[in-house]
């Protein structure tokens, strides 16, 4: 089983990549579960609704977020009843939405986990533990197992990747929107990956405008960042072949398409 994974949807440009490119992706490589990351997909920070709504249209049987998870205030509308969307499963007890969902296949089902990570970002609940946890609740349905892991430090995503080893099919970083090149299958038979990257604007600065972004490190004056709305676009993604028996990993496959990666059908 082929399970694709798009990193960071960055705002209308980003959207329109997943537009034009997830058919295109699914053709090619006919993937089972395809996962998006939309934490920035609303102008860079946050989703709504209808843009939850057109990710699955479109083909993708997951959602998953991160830091900027609460910045559209109507996600505390429909996150409840949005059954393909986590958020990280760290998050405060007692917070809307879950960290864990199952998606059906053919033949079985693929749990869908996010967490985030804690150094350089909000004091969260310890990812390592509670993915301990989810992994015991998923293994109960499936021995297939797909993690989002959003953090901002190499080290603490390697950290889960080890840790999680041989236990989650599959363990994508997200968040910084720069792809790594070290994709891999670890000795336990976990997919790896530092960070997928993101999808958006190829111009800007991890998918802002960089002119705002030159002029904060310039003269560190407040600006606003926004996406661009025109310009290159560029989409980053992630394929791993999985032994649907075992729940391993076979085959890994980073996607960079831009200008200076150009997509072949
Ligand atoms: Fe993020």
């Amino acid at each position: 089983m082929k399970i694709l994974f798009i990193g960071d949807v960055v705002g209308s440009p980003g959207r329109d990549m997943v537009d034009e490119y997830l058919p295109k992706l699914k053709q090619k490589y006919q993937p089972t579960v395809t996962v998006i990351n939309g934490e920035n997909a609303a102008s860079g920070k946050g989703i709504t609704e209808k843009i939850y709504r057109r990710f699955l249209e479109k083909g993708a049987q997951a959602v998953t977020l991160g830091n900027h998870a609460w910045d559209k205030k109507e996600i505390f509308d429909f996150i409840d009843d949005a059954q393909y969307l986590v958020r990280p499963a760290n998050f405060p007890e007692g917070t809307p939405g879950k960290g864990l969902t199952f998606v059906k296949t053919p033949k079985t089902e693929v749990a869908v986990i996010n967490l985030q990570g804690r150094t350089f970002l909000s004091p969260n609940d310890d990812p390592f533990r509670k993915v301990d946890e989810l992994i015991e609740e998923a293994k109960k349905r499936t021995s297939i197992i797909f993690l989002d892991f959003h953090a901002e430090a190499t080290s603490e995503k390697q950290a889960m990747g080890w840790y999680v080893d041989g236990r989650v099919s599959v363990n994508v970083g997200t968040h910084t929107h720069i792809q790594t090149a070290d994709e891999r299958i670890l000795p336990g038979g976990t997919a790896y990956i530092s960070d997928v990257g993101m999808t958006g604007p190829y111009d800007g600065i991890l998918g802002m405008d960089r002119e705002a972004v030159l002029k904060r490190f310039l003269t560190n004056l407040p600006v606003r960042f926004e996406v661009p709305k025109k310009g290159r676009s560029q989409l980053s993604g992630f394929l791993v072949d999985v032994d649907e028996r075992t729940g391993k990993a076979k085959k890994v496959n980073r996607i960079q398409i831009n200008d200076d990666h150009p997509f072949f059908e």
